[in-house]
């Protein structure tokens, strides 16, 4: 059967550094309260000449090298982002006016902090139906330009930033000693929309708005979910937590992270934690995290690597990959 392997990866971090000292001068917080609730050191916020697309960009030009390919091997430009440049066109189809590519095809995909993994999902669907050999999947945000700066619930939070993987159509045997992805699951839930969402939009205010988010409300349903849909993973492979090399999870809260990690049994030396370094970048967060464990040597060929996001939506999901 078809797989999709990673072949490679890259990721791209705006200039500015903004660290928790800096949002003290904005907002009633301070360094200890982000911490302690958070996990969150720094983030990295986008200049004026940096863009989603211009971070998905240099994201993408880091995983071809690292895979030691070009444009033209590409069949497939697949962004997730909540952040696009314009309304339309898809900012992936500026990327790929960027790359120089003018074959193939490219699309966006909008799950919010759940984007990466619905953009894995539905690479590997693609890849596995014969539409693409290659794709080129980014995860790419700009969420300091939809930030409220003056509610300090919010933005202390997040922070700007892209990452990139390459997937490949390669044979595999049916089996999860493959290489590539073994399984995944989304799921979506629109009745929970008031507890995370962005007050603009083309068709209601014909403004861009800014992020509003219930965050106690956020916290109390996002480790069920989250653990759910990688139990989901484990059954449908027949794995468990101990087979497992590394969690590779939505970089959203330390606290989030550590709860789910707990009650799944995952210990936290295999749990891959980035949250400190580049707040939540929502949708980039994922493989910006995995770019930092494979660049760090953590993450190896062959390692059994899980990745589960949650946010707005609700949206959750989990990607099962051998790596
Ligand atoms: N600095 C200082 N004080 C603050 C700040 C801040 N930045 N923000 C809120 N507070 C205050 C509140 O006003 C409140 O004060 P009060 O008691 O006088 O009313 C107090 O701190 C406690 O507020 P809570 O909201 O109860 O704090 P909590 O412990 O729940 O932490 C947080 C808030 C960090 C947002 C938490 O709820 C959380 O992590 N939620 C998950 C949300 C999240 O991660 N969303 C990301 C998007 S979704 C996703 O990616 C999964």
């Amino acid at each position: 059967m078809i797989r999709s392997v990673v072949r490679g990866y890259g990721a791209a971090l705006p200039k500015r550094v903004m660290t928790n000292k800096e949002l003290e001068t904005l907002v009633d917080t301070s360094d200890e309260w982000i911490v302690q609730r958070t996990g969150i050191r720094q983030r990295y916020i986008a200049g004026d000449d940096e863009t989603t697309a211009s971070l998905g960009e240099q994201a993408a030009r880091a995983a071809l090298d690292n895979a030691g390919l070009t444009p033209d091997d590409i069949d497939l430009v697949l962004l997730a982002t909540s952040t696009p440049d314009n309304t339309f066109p898809a900012t992936a189809v500026n990327i790929q006016n960027r790359l120089g590519m003018t074959h193939g095809y490219a699309f966006d995909m909008q799950a919010v902090c759940s984007g990466f993994v619905y953009a894995m999902a539905t690479a590997d669907l693609h890849i596995r139906g014969g539409m693409a050999k290659r794709v080129l999947v980014i995860g790419a945000e700009t969420f300091s330009r939809i930030l409220d700066w003056t509610d300090r619930t919010t933005c202390v939070l997040f922070g700007d930033g892209a990452g990139a993987l390459i997937l490949e159509a390669a044979e595999g045997e049916g089996t999860v000693a493959d290489r590539g992805i073994l399984t995944s699951h989304l799921r979506s839930d629109g009745s929970h929309k008031e507890k995370l969402y962005v007050d603009g939009g083309p068709s209601t205010t014909g403004t861009v708005g800014h992020l509003r988010m219930e965050g106690r409300e956020v916290f109390k349903h996002a480790v069920g979910m989250i653990t759910d849909v990688i139990e989901a993973a484990f059954e449908a492979t027949g794995t468990t937590a101990e087979d497992l090399d590394w969690l590779v999870p939505h970089q959203a809260n330390r606290r989030i992270i550590d709860g789910s990690a707990k009650k799944l049994g995952i210990p936290p030396e295999k749990v891959v934690v980035t949250v400190d370094l580049h707040g939540n970048t929502s949708a980039a967060s994922i493989p910006l995290a995995l770019s930092v464990a494979l660049a760090d040597g953590r993450i190896k060929k062959g390692d059994l690597v899980m990745l589960e996001a949650m946010g707005g939506g609700f949206t959750w999901g989990a990607v099962l990959i051998r790596w």
